[in-house]
């Protein structure tokens, strides 16, 4: 029994500990590759009759408003030789795909306010929002969940040029982060033009470090809006609380466990009193029928007692 309820015991605490580290996972830019996947769905049905080397805006849904997605189609072997120069991202000759694929199309996302949930960045604050650059095979343009054919960069980098930069505060340096889709951050410093440079597809934008507890990490080129730095503090806060809430939740769980085995102790330890009472009430009913006049003749020893004490009286 004691066996079972440690297994059981054990168990729980091993669910809350899978949750934790599940919720913790996704804490990080677990979301951005499921964003990835949507964005390209929604990019693609942006080409009704598309031509060759036309990027095309494209809608997002409305529960992710505030983003800003484009199509392009090109043929790989045109995007080689002659390079193109699309919203914000500049490809020199030289940049190839692979696998193969004969036409490819470049996904642009511009992910506005939604840069500090989708790419949180703890010590940083965004100066240009979050700009995404993924090549898919364009063979089949109602596809979705494609996988991304690699871009590489063979002779000079692709360059970035970001609109709308916020500036810089006094005493702090404006640094260009990559987000590779493996999920590693990188830093390199801002060229020229506010651009950044990249060898391959991903997720780049402008950052500074944060100043002490800088309150307003801003993302968006929209400047009315005061709220996207809070709305990632809130979904972070709120992230913290499920983490709480799953701590303490898992705490209780614990305590009504142990109170359970605690409880299953007490019953079959009262029980046992209970059965050896019983044992001994049987035993003393024989006693008393089997040996019932000795009772007497003890209590008489007792009685003899002072002539023990008349030893001490001269
Ligand atoms: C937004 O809506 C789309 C389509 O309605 C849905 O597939 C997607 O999961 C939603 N995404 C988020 C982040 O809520
Ligand atoms: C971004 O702005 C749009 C309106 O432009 C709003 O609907 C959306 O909720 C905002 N997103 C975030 C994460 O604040
Ligand atoms: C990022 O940095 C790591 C290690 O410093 C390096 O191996 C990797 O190639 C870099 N990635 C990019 C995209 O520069």
């Amino acid at each position: 029994m004691g066996l079972l309820y440690r297994s059981l015991a054990m168990l729980v605490v091993l669910i809350w500990l899978s949750r934790l580290a599940h919720l913790s996972a996704q804490s990080s830019s677990g979301q951005a590759p499921a964003l990835d996947v949507l964005l390209q769905d929604y990019a693609y049905r942006a080409f009704v009759h598309p031509k060759t080397g036309v990027p095309y805006d494209a809608q997002v849904p409305s529960n992710l408003s505030g983003i800003q997605i484009a199509a392009l189609r090109l043929r790989s072997g045109s995007l080689y030789r002659r390079g193109v120069v699309y919203k914000e991202f500049e490809f020199p000759v030289g940049v190839n795909e692979s696998p193969y694929a004969e036409r490819l199309v470049l996904v642009y996302q511009n992910l506005g306010n939604w840069s500090l949930v989708y790419y949180p960045l703890p010590g940083y604050s965004y100066l240009a929002p979050v700009l995404g650059l993924l090549a898919y095979d364009a063979i089949d343009l109602s596809a979705k969940n494609l996988p991304y054919l690699d871009i590489a960069a063979t002779v000079d980098p692709i360059k970035i040029k970001f609109q709308d930069v916020k500036p810089t505060p006094d005493g702090t340096v404006a640094k260009c982060v990559t987000f590779d889709l493996d999920g590693s951050v990188n830093f390199s410093n801002v060229g020229s033009g506010n651009a950044c440079s990249a060898f391959k597809q991903g997720h780049f934008a402008i950052v500074v470090e944060s100043i002490a507890p800088s309150p307003s990490p801003v993302t968006s080129g929209s400047p009315p809006t005061p709220t996207p730095g809070g709305r990632g503090k809130k979904k972070s806060n709120s992230k913290t609380w499920i983490i709480v809430g799953s701590v303490l939740g898992g705490l209780a769980l614990l305590a009504l466990l142990a109170f359970l085995v605690l409880w299953g102790r007490k019953y079959r330890e009262r029980k046992h009193l209970e059965e050896m009472e019983k044992a001994a009430d049987v035993g003393e009913a024989l006693h008393m029928t089997t040996v019932g006049d000795t009772k007497a003749p003890s209590a008489m020893v007792t009685r003899t007692q002072p002539t023990i004490e008349s030893e001490y009286v001269p």
